[in-house]
């Protein structure tokens, strides 16, 4: 495989999504490839700083504000990481990126999402994932496995994340190619098993 890859990961917070990004990092690795691992908000540098804004700030922030530091954050993760890795043939892994934005603040906090769909486009000028797991999981137990010390967005509240799940749901409604859904509740090892089935197929294709 010459190419690079560009694999998201998606789900509400506590789906488990970053420990099955670290394992098929393990996986892929083994197996002789290059892995960049990445996240939305964050990464390094600037991306980690915007991250603390967006999590920790405790006064008013806008629902438009919001947005656009999350798609500030991604411009500057494609960028800086995920673009020139990619053009280096590496497989990137990146815990969040463009659905989250229409599943938090498109059915979450009720923007239009026609606007945040262009706004991303413009945020990764164009590129998109090749793969992206959407790690499926009923807000009940996504809440209990976060625990009572809660960010700015895992605060927000049971309907917000309800319509969260619901968006998530929708988007891989709409593009099935990309977007694989896999139940969150199953264990971690079945989880992973899935996940490399999917992916085995992708680099020995
Ligand atoms: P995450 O890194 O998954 O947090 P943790 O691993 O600590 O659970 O995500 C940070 C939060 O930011 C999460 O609640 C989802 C939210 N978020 C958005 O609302 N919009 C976005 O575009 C992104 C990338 C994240």
């Amino acid at each position: 495989m010459k190419k690079g890859l560009f694999i998201t990961f998606e789900g509400a917070d506590g789906c488990g999504k970053s420990t099955q990004m670290e394992l098929l990092a393990k996986y892929l690795q083994k197996k002789g490839y290059e892995v960049v691992l990445t996240r939305e908000p964050g990464g390094k540098g600037l991306g980690e700083k915007i991250r603390e804004l967006l999590l920790n700030y405790n006064g008013e922030v806008s629902d438009r504000c919001e947005s656009f530091l999350f798609l500030a954050d991604r411009a500057q993760n494609i960028d800086i990481i995920v673009k020139p890795a990619i053009s280096a043939g590496k497989i990137v892994l990146c815990d969040r990126h463009t659905d989250s934005s229409v599943a938090y603040q498109g059915y979450g906090r009720g923007l239009d999402i026609e606007h945040i769909n262009r706004l991303n486009n413009l945020a990764t000028n164009g590129l998109k994932p090749d793969l992206t797991f959407v790690f499926d999981i009923d807000v009940e137990t996504s809440m209990s496995r976060v625990g009572k010390e809660k960010d700015r967005m895992e605060s927000a509240g049971k309907e917000f994340h309800n319509c969260v799940r619901n968006g998530y749901l929708e988007i891989a409604k709409q593009e099935p190619e990309r977007i694989k859904v896999l139940d969150a509740t199953e264990s971690i090892e079945e989880i992973h098993k899935k996940v490399t089935e999917i992916i085995y197929k992708i680099i020995t294709n």
